[in-house]
């Protein structure tokens, strides 16, 4: 039982055991009569072969050695079929449409290896990876997002799985609590629907309605915890999940759908003995685990047919950069980018992608034989770029080619259009110095560490304000030997531009041009890999949505440790230009009402004596349409639409400001001096021969009062509309 511990029999293992873990294996000739002894609590003790058996240990043969106190993991590859998270299932409305989802933060276990013990975990609505959520583009979503944390009695867990660092900004006010709140990772939308770590809730608590918009292109995006100063730990446990925007204009592309499109989160873990997930208790500037989940089973194969598949690639890692590859280093296509297609495939051997990133990528099974293993490989070192070899793992998974026919259609030559934004749009560029920094640290103010800032700064000393409506260059400068992917909340942003740089003097000294991204960088990104001595720009369109919104590094080790900060949207000044005057209108024309007023992202409501209005009918004869719009139109206008008119402006910051205006009627203004019968806003001896002329007919027009004599119409043209007339006549309007 090399290494497998309680778990796994037979000496299949022993080589591999002693050449991954570095277990010593003495020869022979010097054969000692003791050796590693794998107890059943997972820890690793050296005695004889008798005692080992006496205590239910796993003896690992003599001259066996423990590398550790406890007993090193070995898992098989590929022994797990890959998982496919289920689609979630909404309250009201259909998946893939605008609709209501609840969804529940459950700690649950789940067998993350055939031989693996059960592991806690923390999943949506029970499940990790969670559920995918399928939208459509421009249809919203609402979801209540619930933190149901329990233990296995019921009971709301007060402390989290694992251990808590309570010096990190967070934990040092709220300890150990298992604090949760979900962010949208991709999702353009307001900020209380962002998932600020700042309002992170304990079990028991639901956040406020969150509403996702849809309002941009296709794309692979996901749901991860955000959770202050815990996030790593939250996502390390399992609060991550997919959300697919789909739209017509993907829909109208042959790409591989159906069962040939697949989503892969890729991410790294390591375990304890007993099977549970192992992350050290002291916050540590990187975290790299042992083995590759993908979509939560640990290296699992995926039996395909012959022909394409589109693999939605997500780097769900806390730290680990993944450099990608098929193991006969076969060509593939990258389609899509963080936030939808690319203008067209582009054709790659690899692929990296860094902590948050995605990559839809399609590989063509067609031409293997039936039965053919292609193995998903992992070449990156860990840290990255570090030294070739250092840290990788190897396996992510493998395909196992069957004999059906996929799909074998060509792929479009043109995706998407991704129209460039014009580095000339931007009126702002601002500079974030990568580095470590020595900082003092919350709870542990006597503890002063050098820790991975954002410009020096911390996540209160809020200094970025974009405004609404403008286009920003932000250029990160990354003054260390480790990559950092750069992440920013609400916006979707392009690549410009990569350069090579030193330090000289206390300098930083571009040593090259700047280079264009390559290809496949060249989509929709929310977060960029910033490589060691490099300055990457990046050019973002902030819209429609105001407030704070964090933007960090995505090792999720450096962002729960001062590498995350905020940036707060604002809005330019509201102001009206001007105002149209009070309107006079005769009974049956058309009245409008224009505001002009600047500002970004402008709402309006338009009121009729205090009450808001609806386009449509709004009583007899009149209909009312732009409620909601800058001009609104009353159209067949009545006596009932005599009333004050305002509107209501609004920002995305609720900067409001009102208007208003009168609408005046003037039944008695039939006709103008050449008796055509249009209103002229002045009442002649001509209304009341026009009057008199269309009372006879009993015309329509000289329906102005109603039986009553209060004046409303009644279709019936009596003496009471006469009266009327002659009364309006005398006053003149
Ligand atoms: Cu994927 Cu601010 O996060
Ligand atoms: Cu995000
Ligand atoms: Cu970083």
């Amino acid at each position: 039982m090399n290494g497998f511990c309680l778990y796994l029999g037979g000496s299949r293992l022993r080589t591999l055991v002693a050449g991954l873990i570095g277990l010593a294996l003495i020869p022979s000739a010097a054969i000692a009569q003791t050796g590693a002894c794998c107890l059943p609590t997972g820890i690793c003790v050296e005695t004889t072969a008798a005692n080992c058996a006496t205590q239910g240990g796993a003896y690992q043969g003599n001259a066996t050695t423990c590398a550790g106190t406890s007993c090193p993991i070995v898992l098989q590859p590929f022994v797990d079929a890959l998982p496919l998270p289920a689609i979630a299932q909404p309250v009201t409305g259909q998946p893939g449409h605008a609709a209501h989802y609840e969804i529940a933060m459950r700690q649950t276990q789940q067998r993350l290896h055939r031989d693996l013990p059960l592991t806690t975990v923390w999943g949506y609505n029970g499940t990790y990876p969670g559920p995918t959520i399928e939208a459509r583009r421009n249809e919203p979503n609402t979801v209540l997002w619930t933190n149901d944390l329990r233990d296995a009695a019921g009971n709301l867990l007060t402390t989290h799985h694992l251990v808590v660092d309570e010096c990190l900004h967070g934990p040092d006010l709220n300890g150990s609590a298992p604090l949760t709140t979900v962010h949208l990772h991709g999702g353009h939308l307001r900020a209380d629907s962002d998932g600020m770590p700042d309002f992170s809730y304990p079990p028991g608590q639901s956040a406020p309605l969150y509403t996702y918009p849809n309002n941009q292109p296709a794309a692979t995006i996901w749901y991860h915890d955000h959770g202050l100063g815990i996030t790593r730990l939250n996502v390390y446990m399992g609060l991550a999940g997919f959300y697919l925007i789909r739209d017509d204009a993907e829909d109208a592309l042959n790409i591989p759908r159906g069962e040939n499109e697949i989503a892969l989160a890729i991410q790294d873990r390591a375990f304890n003995p007993d099977g549970s997930f192992k992350y050290p208790a002291v916050h540590q500037e990187n975290f790299f685990g042992d083995f590759m989940l993908v979509n939560g089973k640990v290296w699992p194969y995926h039996n395909v047919k012959r022909g394409k598949y589109r693999f939605r690639l997500l780097n769900g890692c806390n730290s680990r950069t993944l450099t990608l590859a098929l193991s006969d280093n076969a060509t593939f296509w990258q389609i899509g980018t963080d936030m939808g297609l690319l203008p067209a495939p582009v054709a790659i051997n690899s692929l990296t992608i860094s902590p948050g990133e995605r990559a839809d990528v399609v590989i063509n099974f067609a031409s293997y034989a039936p039965g053919t293993e292609i193995i998903l490989e992992n070449s990156a070192p860990a840290p990255f770029p570090g030294s070739p070899g250092v840290g990788v793992i190897p396996n992510v998974m493998k395909f196992i080619v069957g004999s059906d026919a996929g799909d074998t259609d060509p792929l479009p030559t043109t995706l998407a259009s991704v129209p460039v934004i014009p580095e000339a749009e931007a009126t702002v560029t601002r500079e974030f110095l990568l580095r470590k920094t020595p900082v003092t640290i919350g709870a542990c103010d006597n503890v002063t560490q050098s820790i991975w800032t954002i410009n020096g700064l911390m996540w209160d000393d809020i200094v970025e304000r974009p405004v609404l409506g403008t286009t920003e260059i932000w250029t990160w400068i990354n003054r260390s030997g480790m990559t950092h992917p750069m992440h920013m909340h609400l916006v979707a942003f392009q690549i410009l531009d990569r350069q090579p740089f030193q330090m000289q003097a206390g300098q930083i000294v571009p040593t090259g041009p700047r280079v264009p991204p390559i290809m496949n960088e060249r989509g929709w990104k929310d977060t960029v890999q910033v490589h060691p001595f490099e300055i990457v720009r990046v050019i973002a369109r902030f819209e429609d949505y105001a407030g704070l919104f964090p933007y960090h590094c995505h090792i999720l080790e450096h962002e729960d440790h001062e590498m995350m900060r905020q940036f707060e949207a604002i809005c330019p000044p509201l102001t009206i230009e001007s105002t149209p005057d009070d309107l006079q209108v005769c009974k049956g024309a058309q009245a409008q009402f224009a505001v002009q007023a600047s500002g970004a992202y402008l709402s309006y409501q338009w009121k009729k004596n205090g009450v808001p209005l609806l386009d449509g009918p709004t009583g007899t004869g009149s209909t009312v349409t732009g409620a909601k719009a800058a001009t609104l139109t009353i159209d067949n206008v009545a006596l009932l639409d005599v009333a004050r008119y305002e509107c209501t402006i609004k920002d995305p910051c609720d900067e409001t400001r009102t208007y208003h205006a009168d609408l005046v009627y003037c039944p008695a203004d039939l006709d103008d001096a050449t008796q055509t019968g249009a209103c002229d806003g002045a009442v002649t001896i001509d209304d009341l021969l026009y009057f008199i002329d269309r009372f006879q007919d009993g015309d329509a027009i000289a329906d102005l009062d109603d039986g009553s004599g209060t004046g409303v119409g009644d279709y019936a043209v009596t003496i009471d509309d006469l009266l009327f007339y002659i009364e309006r006549f005398a006053d003149g309007c």
